[in-house]
């Protein structure tokens, strides 16, 4: 086996699996009350940005070769029925809007559609007597999902694991003449633990309980295939697995079971974890985000939601 490894050269020749900078999508954070740029303390090198700096931000990942995002929204003000996350004022509507007028098609503007950051307790549906309303809920995320739509976004990815979530915004998008804004579905998005550090990120930290009634459990592999099978005739255009690194069998499942366009969510406790182990000396960081980038992609998915992004760009040859 070792005339296969000799030279740099040969080991490329032989490379079965590549990450190329088409494969990835930053998330980006924006916040309305932002004037100048915040450091996120819980993901080093990660940033809320205010609306101006965001664009800034886009034209600078494309110019890496980085040309999709994931936006998520902070908003000023929060209720208990998340209703400023449809407002056609809102933060990401209006983001989404100067990033087109700016960058037009040489961006893919993804935008996480959810209430968890816009309601009071902080959890990702309308809550009725201490649990989560689910068929209340849809109408409030088609609705944020059409006023994405009409700002320009290319693709909508719901995340709040209210079931039908994907007809709803399907139908709805339909109904509102958006019949080319795509559906990326959050389908087989796990109760983690590894989200910690987004949540003080995003301010989404639930008041009370947790979200073990609508995310999934991590011990259902099998059930994972049924959501991801629910959203995919519900409407889903791509299907998404979350986490990833401590999910890559569902990745590999459901990319053989599905055979459809796949993203995985290389979330914010894996990055936070990675980054602190580098900070201290514990591993090397570059070798270490182009191994963790690579065993995504090995398992199966087609791309990689990851704040490595713009830092992985600049090592990718492609
Ligand atoms: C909102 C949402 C979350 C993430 C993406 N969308 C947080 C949550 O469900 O609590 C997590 C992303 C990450 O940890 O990087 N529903
Ligand atoms: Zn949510």
């Amino acid at each position: 086996m070792r005339r296969l490894r000799r030279t740099p050269l040969i080991r490329e020749l032989v490379r079965e699996v590549t990450v190329s900078k088409a494969d990835l999508i930053q998330p980006l954070f924006v916040e309305e009350a932002l004037t100048k740029n915040t450091p996120i303390s819980s993901m080093p090198g990660q940033i809320r940005f205010s609306l101006s700096s965001l664009v800034r931000e886009a034209i600078e990942l494309k110019d890496r070769g980085v040309r999709s995002i994931l936006l998520f929204g902070i908003p000023s003000h929060k209720d208990d029925d998340g209703s400023r996350a449809c407002d056609s004022e809102g933060i990401v509507q209006k983001s989404i809007e100067s990033l087109k007028e700016q960058l037009g098609d040489d961006i893919v503007v993804g935008t996480d559609v959810c209430l968890c950051q816009y309601t009071s307790h902080g959890h990702c549906g309308i809550v009725r007597d201490g649990l989560v309303e689910n068929d209340e809920t849809l109408k409030r995320l088609a609705d944020t999902a059409v006023s994405h739509a009409r700002a320009g976004a290319d693709l909508v990815a719901p995340s709040a694991m209210i079931d039908g979530q994907v007809a709803a915004i399907r139908e709805a998008l339909d109904d509102n003449g958006f019949k080319d804004t795509s559906i990326l579905a959050y389908a087989a998005k796990h109760s983690s633990s590894f989200f910690g550090p987004f949540r003080e990120a995003a301010f989404s930290k639930p008041e009370f309980g947790d979200r073990r009634t609508y995310q999934m459990d991590y011990a259902n592999p099998e059930m994972a295939m049924r959501e991801i099978a629910l959203d995919i005739k519900e409407g889903a255009d791509m299907i998404m697995v979350k986490p990833a690194l401590a999910y890559l069998d569902v990745i590999y499942r459901a990319k053989k079971r599905f055979r459809m366009p796949m993203a995985a969510y290389n979330v914010s406790g894996e990055f936070a974890m990675l980054k602190a182990a580098a900070r201290e000396g514990w591993i090397d960081e570059k070798s270490a985000i182009l191994e963790v980038l690579t065993a995504i992609k090995r398992a199966g998915a087609d791309m990689i939601i990851t704040y490595h992004a713009k830092e992985a760009a600049e090592w990718l040859q492609s």
